[in-house]
């Protein structure tokens, strides 16, 4: 019998029974007679009872021809159980959540329950893991021991009670003499005595990041995976589980996310007896690991929430939770540069003048950090050489980093540099030098992706060679700004460090490395902004955040693509994480064109940069890049850390989202159209999130056409016959300036979010005057809604 505890509501604990609450939720399990844990609850908040008999599940006798546990219990079949963990070969043939070879080539594992402990909350050994500043949250480790062999399984649950978030990991230890082989360990399992969930997972390609995609899960395993030996952007990490009907608003959903960086796994498995059973953690594929007498192997922490508010719900809480738990430095809550990148305006092809001629360009709409991308060092002229040489390149840089970065200074920005540190390639001193730095079977022909090779980093020494080459880049200047890249896959894994029986090692070994690397790094440089990217968004997750405070969210800059992106990582990441760029047009992905403000529109909602040759601009579009900036200056709080808000993802051929301030006396929003609908003239923007009892001023943002934009309908007004792009035409632009409509009201909060304002008419073909709101193809407005005092 174990007495009740009661740590901050948080662990309750009474005659076998856990309960983990949060502020909204509960979490429950019991032990089984048999020392099995079952699972009881996972959802709306309950409150913890002295006697749960009524929910324990009832089992007279076994069900159909299922094993029975064993002869003292032959009511007792574990293949149609809730349960906490699932194990191979004691009759549970659902997907495990270990699996170990014991010495005697033997795969059954039953793992019993011992005891329990309550601890504050832990760093993960060598793992990133989420924490909490104020070092008050408590988990509770459930010890179970394997009752044929002498191994120990302990299952981490921490509540963080205000974020309504519960995390969980696992860690396996040897107790014995002989080695054992594990051949996977998960980090949660949630058991679910209903099916037809919809599994929400996100896949995608480069410049094609987090396509959001909805299985019904009736039957069979859905698997959302990375084999890639980084998260991917294949298959983001980030997944939901949601009851049928589930809207944006209402309805029971799971999220869940791992604050880790390599292969990983979720499956959702539904049997013949309509239970769901999800799991997550790193993937079993190309994964074995040797498990010596006396070691331990630890899974990485998986972070779950529930809402009963729909998929908003979720995401208002992994929000929160990221923010709050996982980023953490200098950084976590401060407001984040506009930062101009040099990649889309020079490519390979700069030097010192041409920079700073950019730079300068850049102070002038005010720009805060310039960041100098890829093709500063070695003889880096093309993505055929030079990674691994980490030095400048003087042809292009007589000056050195150090001269570059007090010019930059001088003009008043921060400056910032693009790194790849953990790839080589075979043009390069440091392939020369190290070969077997890099990953290759001996022997045999590697597949190379953007024509490198990957860094060994389960080796220590390389580890310590590429601690050792950044700690002297990162210190040859004044550097503020580090964007850490990555740019291609796995392949040919293998290590000539590990022996043949620990291959199975490598892809959990190579993270494992690199989250040393960037423990030591940006320990030693606390001040430095790190951005982490792979090609984008193909290693977009908790473990590099837990590094780096933002990432950057794809190499898609088109206003239009970027809308369905960053839609897409908006369900499981806040935006202080999601880096976004405006570019030139036709954009260098797509050759679409679209309106600069609506360029502008989309990148606001994210960290917001510029990414073209603002040197060759225009004195029009650059006027309007400064007035643009000093508009972020003011919003930029709300829109980098406000609560967001999906109200139309795509649908009926528009976004719109908004952001609203903690303390909701500001918010900000956007509406995006796609494709106009002729004779549609209507417009609403309804919103979500404002007090209901405050009044608020709801303003647009004024915006400036051109009169071209009308073609030859702007014969309608003039006195004189003009031709279109005709001289007469050019002039016209340049003297008459076309207003955009005005919002303008004072109007209670309520009336905005169940109402919503009806916005002025569009443009449909019948008239057009100061009144009418020009919204064709790809234009945006934002919307501007603050408390009136
Ligand atoms: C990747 C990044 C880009 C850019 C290039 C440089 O593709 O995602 O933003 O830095 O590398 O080579």
């Amino acid at each position: 019998m174990v007495e009740l505890v009661e740590k901050k509501q948080s662990i309750l604990i009474k005659e076998h029974v856990f309960q983990l609450q949060t502020a909204h939720t509960s979490y429950v399990f019991h032990v089984l007679p048999t020392g099995h844990l079952e699972h009881l609850h996972y959802g709306e908040k309950v409150e913890f009872q002295d006697n749960y008999e009524a929910v324990f599940p009832k089992y007279e006798f076994v069900e159909g021809n299922l094993n029975t546990y064993n002869q003292e219990n032959l009511n007792l079949g574990l293949e149609n159980r809730c349960l906490e963990i699932s194990t191979r070969g004691k009759g549970d043939i659902r997907e495990p959540f270990v699996d170990i070879t014991y010495p005697d080539g033997s795969n059954t594992c039953d793992f019993l329950y011992e005891s329990y402990q309550i601890v504050k909350k832990q760093e993960l050994e060598g793992l990133p893991s989420s924490y909490d500043e104020n070092e008050e949250v408590e988990t509770l480790i459930i010890i179970l021991k394997d009752k044929n062999h002498p191994v120990e399984l302990q299952l981490s649950y921490t509540s963080f009670y205000d974020t309504d978030v519960i995390t969980r990991s696992s860690k396996l230890v040897n107790l014995g003499e002989e080695s054992i082989q594990l051949e996977r360990l998960l980090s949660a399992q949630l058991d679910l005595d209903e099916y037809g969930y919809t599994f929400t997972t996100f896949q995608g390609a480069w410049v094609r990041e987090m396509e959001r995609l909805d299985t019904v899960c009736k039957g069979g395993i859905v698997v959302n995976d990375s084999k890639t030996g980084g998260s991917s952007n294949r298959h983001n990490p980030f997944v939901m589980l949601s009851a049928e009907g589930t809207t944006e608003e209402a309805g029971d959903s799971y999220g869940c996310n791992l604050i880790y960086s390599g292969n990983h796994y979720e499956a959702v498995e539904v049997n013949g007896y309509e239970t769901t059973h999800f799991l997550a953690g790193i993937n079993p594929f190309g994964f074995s690991y040797n498990i010596g007498a006396g070691e331990s192997f630890s899974s990485p922490e998986a972070v779950l929430t529930y809402s009963n508010q729909g998929f908003s719900g979720i995401s208002r809480q992994m929000h929160q939770f990221v923010r709050e738990h996982v980023v953490r430095g200098t950084w976590k809550k401060k407001e984040r540069p506009i930062l101009l990148n040099s990649w889309e305006a020079f490519y390979f092809d700069f030097n010192e003048s041409k920079l700073l001629k950019l730079a300068r360009a850049g102070k002038k709409v005010g720009i805060e950090l310039f960041v100098l991308d890829d093709g500063w060092f070695g003889e880096r002229n093309d993505d055929t050489s030079s990674l691994g040489d980490w030095y400048v390149n003087k042809k292009k840089l007589p000056n050195g980093l150090n001269g570059l970065s007090k010019k930059i200074n001088a003009l008043g920005m921060d400056f910032g540099i693009w790194v790849e540190p953990e790839m080589v390639n075979r043009k390069s001193m440091c392939y020369e030098e190290h070969p077997e730095y890099a990953i290759e079977i001996p022997g045999q022909d590697q597949s190379l992706g953007r024509n490198q090779l990957i860094l060994d980093l389960t080796k220590v020494e390389v580890q310590d060679y590429i601690i050792e080459q950044m700690i002297a880049v990162f210190g040859s200047a004044n550097i503020s700004y580090v964007k850490w890249d990555m740019n291609r896959i796995v392949s040919d894994a293998f290590s000539t460090g590990l022996d043949n029986r620990s291959q199975g090692e490598f892809y959990h070994r190579y993270i494992l490395g690199l989250y040393r690397v960037l423990d030591v790094l940006t320990k030693q440089f606390p001040e430095i902004l790190f951005e982490s990217c792979a090609s984008g968004g193909n290693r977009f997750d908790l473990g590099m955040i837990s590094y780096m405070p933002q990432v950057w969210a794809s190499d898609n800059t088109d206003a239009i693509c970027r809308a369905k992106i960053q839609t897409g990582y908006s369900y499981g990441y806040p935006m202080s994480t999601i880096g976004a760029h405006v570019s030139s047009c036709p954009n260098h992905q797509t050759l679409r064109t679209t309106l600069l403000e609506t360029r502008f529109s989309v990148a606001c909602f994210g960290l917001l940069g510029y990414e073209c040759n603002l040197a060759d601009l225009g004195n029009k579009e650059l006027e309007a890049i400064k007035e643009q900036i000093a508009w972020y200056k003011q919003y930029r709080k709300t829109l980098q850390y406000g609560d967001y808000y999906r109200m139309k993802n795509g649908e009926n051929r528009c976004y719109q989202w908004m952001v609203v301030d903690r303390d909701t006396s500001k918010a900000v929003g956007v509406y995006l159209q796609k494709d106009v609908k002729a004779n549609y003239v209507t417009g609403k923007f309804k919103t979500k999130g404002l007090a209901e009892d405050k009044k608020y001023h709801f303003t647009n943002r004024l915006q400036v056409f051109d009169v071209r934009e009308f073609g030859d309908l702007i014969n309608m007004i003039s006195p004189i016959h003009i031709k279109q792009d005709g001289v007469l035409h050019q002039i016209a632009a340049q003297f008459v300036k076309m207003n955009s409509e005005v919002e303008d009201y004072e109007i209670m909060g309520n009336v905005l979010n169940h109402i919503g304002v009806r916005l002025r008419q569009g443009f449909g073909g019948t008239g057009y005057n100061d009144n009418t709101r020009f919204f064709q193809d790809y234009t945006s407005r934002i919307y501007i809604m603050e408390e009136i005092n």
